[in-house]
């Protein structure tokens, strides 16, 4: 499955064009991040580093999301089921979207797993943090100010902290190094991202 299917696929399940920027937004982390952990675990297997499938899991995680409705048993499985009626995604692939979702997957196995599991509530923090500077606009977030937010527990609080706290638990990345790479990956996209 090439990117440009991918994105064909989640602009055909998805109305929400929120929900689509999301994808997007953790497409951008996801490729900033195989890059990343590409370098600092140069003992693990080169495929599992495919920037290609990494950005694919992003922009796909949360494709099924008005499918299921309120359904949350069903999230990511329906996605599943549409990419093994197309062919040509990886089980990998398919297990990466499923990751993200600890309703169905419980376990990440490896670090495309974790890093969409992360990534996924830290692209809604950095969002919310854009929301609320005056101009509205990525460009004017800080990694300091995204810090200063994530401490605040009444702020966001859907962006579950524990789940970004994974990048430190699962993928040795310190919180502000997670929060910068997240940040400039959706800052090079500032203009699909309409932030
Ligand atoms: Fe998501």
């Amino acid at each position: 499955m090439t990117r440009e299917e991918a994105y064909k696929l989640m602009t055909q399940m998805l109305q929400s064009k929120n929900l689509q920027k999301h994808g997007l937004a953790v497409e951008a982390i996801m490729r900033e991040l195989c890059k990343y952990l590409k370098l600092k675990n140069p003992e693990l297997p080169l495929e599992e580093f495919d920037e290609e499938e990494w950005a694919i899991v992003g922009l796909l995680h949360d494709a099924d999301y008005e499918l299921v409705a309120k359904d949350l048993s069903k999230h990511t499985l329906v996605t599943e089921e549409k990419l093994r009626a197309l062919g040509g995604a990886s089980e990998r692939l398919i297990n990466g979207i499923k990751a993200h979702h600890e309703g169905v997957k419980t376990s990440r196995d490896n670090l495309m797993e974790k890093s969409v599991y992360a990534a996924d509530e830290l692209s809604g923090l950095i969002t919310a943090v854009a929301l609320v500077r005056p101009d509205k606009k990525l460009s004017s977030v800080t990694v300091d100010s995204v810090m200063k937010k994530f401490t605040q527990k009444g702020f966001a609080a859907g962006a579950h902290r524990g789940q970004i706290l994974a990048c430190e638990k699962e993928l040795n990345i310190p919180l502000e190094e997670f929060v910068s790479i997240a940040l400039k990956a959706m800052q090079g996209i500032s203009d699909e991202l309409d932030l």
